[in-house]
């Protein structure tokens, strides 16, 4: 068992009469054909008790997929103790058998499980073919292979001096209790890697997904289930928020938070562990990776066609709904004619729509309060006399919760919408003058409590280095020609800091370190 580094899963192209597109479209209808009853996942059995709530696509409100079962207190209790009891199996495992079924998963996901996965993100979360594509096979497989070529780095890795006599040694456990991986909507992928990171470290862990992520949740734990991964090391629960933190940060047994979310969220339950701190057998790792203000500035020297591409990708794929997002950008007033008129062009083209209509770029927004939120923002946008409506400013939520891709030119760099996380299709761009670039860099550093992606586009590399020594602490994953969302499992480790999160960049070693709690013996002979 020798791990040679992986090759990132291939992503598929769904070209018309292809044979991916044909299992996809036939994965689409036969998922809408009947309504699902999605089951908690407690020691390995299916748990259909608690309130019965129904899920709808979001670009079909009227449609129904299937129902999940709002969770009792009892299911957490039940579920920690389900994942106490496989703990001492799983974690005396070797490392190359846990490794061995998230291989496995992988696997499965590129093959028999690829159509299925993709049409439950799709259906689920309102998200594109190619969108689904590169979150829910290619970026999971990738999380899952990576993941267990790292752990093989670091068990490989002893980096200690033994001197004549002695034998010093590290031991890798998995963390003393359990682990709570608590999960976002907007990437089927990082839902599934939250739980299976500790979980490959030895660890086993409670899920609790976004109620708007559980239809492709279940479709998770069926694949985790098919690569062997033994009951209880996993236990997927439904139980609200709040309920499930009342119990578990108050469980001595606590070991870990592994979350990605909102700033919000993650703030309050931080305060709510450290609260308890005194209470645990050990301090708790906590791994966040939260909101973001992702930026885009170009330089003078930049190119016009290349900017107004990023934008309109890094803005508005996913309808925004990437924690990545390029949501505020700086463009000099010598390019905005040329940025303005291409992206406004491009614009028009772009269709919106279900997604069973591959053709469709823009789908929904995930939910009714994610609606409201987003057309608050462009509400406010209209009203202010300091901002111009570029593109779009629509939105209709009467069959689904579309809101049109929308790009608003503002005279205040630092208004509502150029600083705060909207989390949809909305881009703010604030045109300075040629001579004011490192006035620019300054605002663009300093006017946002976030630090999680964002792009410079220049091509004079004096002024690129200049942008990256100015801005090192304003992104931590900074792009250079590039759009700020799409990061690559192995190539680009991605998290952020400041309000942004822990930076314990997703799949790398670095998140896994977390997981792990090393035990140093030293041996004389
Ligand atoms: P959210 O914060 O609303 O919810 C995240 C999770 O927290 C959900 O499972 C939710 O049910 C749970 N939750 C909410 N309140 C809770 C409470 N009081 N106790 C326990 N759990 C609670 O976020 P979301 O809308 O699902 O996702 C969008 C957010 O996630 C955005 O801010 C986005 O930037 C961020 N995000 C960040 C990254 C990253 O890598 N930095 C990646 C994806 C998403
Ligand atoms: N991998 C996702 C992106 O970079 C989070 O957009």
């Amino acid at each position: 068992f020798n791990l040679a580094i992986p090759a990132n899963e291939p992503v598929l192209a769904y070209a018309p009469g292809s044979p991916e597109r044909k299992a996809l479209k036939q994965a689409l209808q036969e998922a809408k054909a009947k309504q699902r009853e999605l089951p908690a996942f407690i020691n390995g059995e299916r748990v259909l008790d608690g309130e019965k709530v129904s899920v709808h696509p979001p670009h079909e409100r009227s449609f129904t997929l299937g129902h999940f079962y709002r969770g009792t207190q009892d299911h957490v209790h039940r579920a920690i103790d389900a994942a106490l009891a496989a703990k001492p199996a799983w974690e005396s495992l070797p490392w190359q058998q846990r490794a061995a079924v998230f291989l496995r998963a992988a696997d499965l996901l590129a093959g028999p499980f690829r159509a299925r996965m993709n049409a439950a993100t799709m259906l689920g979360q309102s998200k594109n073919a190619y969108q689904a594509e590169i979150d829910s096979v290619a970026e999971m497989c990738d999380f899952f292979r990576f993941n267990a070529y790292f752990l093989q780095e670091i068990y490989r890795e002893q980096p200690l001096h033994s001197p004549d006599g002695i034998w010093n040694r590290l031991e890798y456990r998995a963390l003393e209790g359990f682990v709570l991986a608590i999960t976002p909507f907007n990437f089927t992928s990082i839902a599934a890697n939250l739980p299976a990171a500790p979980a490959l470290c030895g660890n086993t862990v409670v899920w609790k997904p976004a109620e708007t992520q559980i239809y492709s949740a279940v479709v998770i734990m069926e694949l985790f289930e098919a690569a062997g991964l033994p009951k209880g090391v996993i236990n997927l629960i439904y139980t609200d928020g709040p309920e499930v933190g009342d119990i578990v940060f108050k469980h001595r047994d606590f070991a870990g938070l592994h979350f990605t979310g909102s700033t919000k969220v993650f703030q309050q339950l931080w305060k709510e562990i450290g609260n308890n701190v005194g209470h645990y057998r050990s301090y708790p790792r906590i791994v966040g990776e939260t909101g973001g203000k992702d930026f885009l500035v170009a330089h003078p020297s930049a190119d016009a066609v290349e900017v107004a591409v990023a934008l309109l990708r890094g803005a508005f794929e996913y309808q925004g709904q990437k924690c990545s997002a390029a949501s505020r950008a700086y463009v000099p007033a010598s390019l905005w004619a040329a940025v303005r008129e291409r992206l406004v062009a491009d614009m028009k083209t772009l269709r919106s729509g279900t997604v069973e209509d591959f053709g469709n770029f823009i789908n929904a927004v995930i939910d009714e309060r994610a609606f409201d939120r987003i057309a608050g923002y462009i509400d406010g946008a209209k009203a202010d006399d300091a901002v111009e409506i570029v593109a779009g400013g629509g939105y209709d939520k009467s069959e689904g919760f579309f809101i049109e891709p929308t790009v608003l030119l503002t005279t205040d760099p630092r208004s509502k919408t150029m600083v705060e996380e909207i989390f949809g299709p909305v881009l703010t761009i604030y045109v300075y003058e040629d001579a004011q670039w490192e006035e620019t860099l300054e605002l663009v550093d300093t006017t946002s409590p976030y630090a999680l992606t964002g792009a410079v586009f220049a091509t004079d590399r004096a002024v690129i280095e200049q942008a990256s020594r100015a801005l090192r602490n304003a992104a931590g994953n900074f792009y250079v020609n590039d759009k700020p969302t799409g990061a690559v499992v192995g190539q680009q480790p991605f998290g952020g800091a400041r309000a942004s999160g822990t930076n314990d960049k997703a799949g790398s070693a670095i998140n896994l370190q977390r997981w792990i709690s090393p035990r140093l013996i030293k041996e004389n002979f």
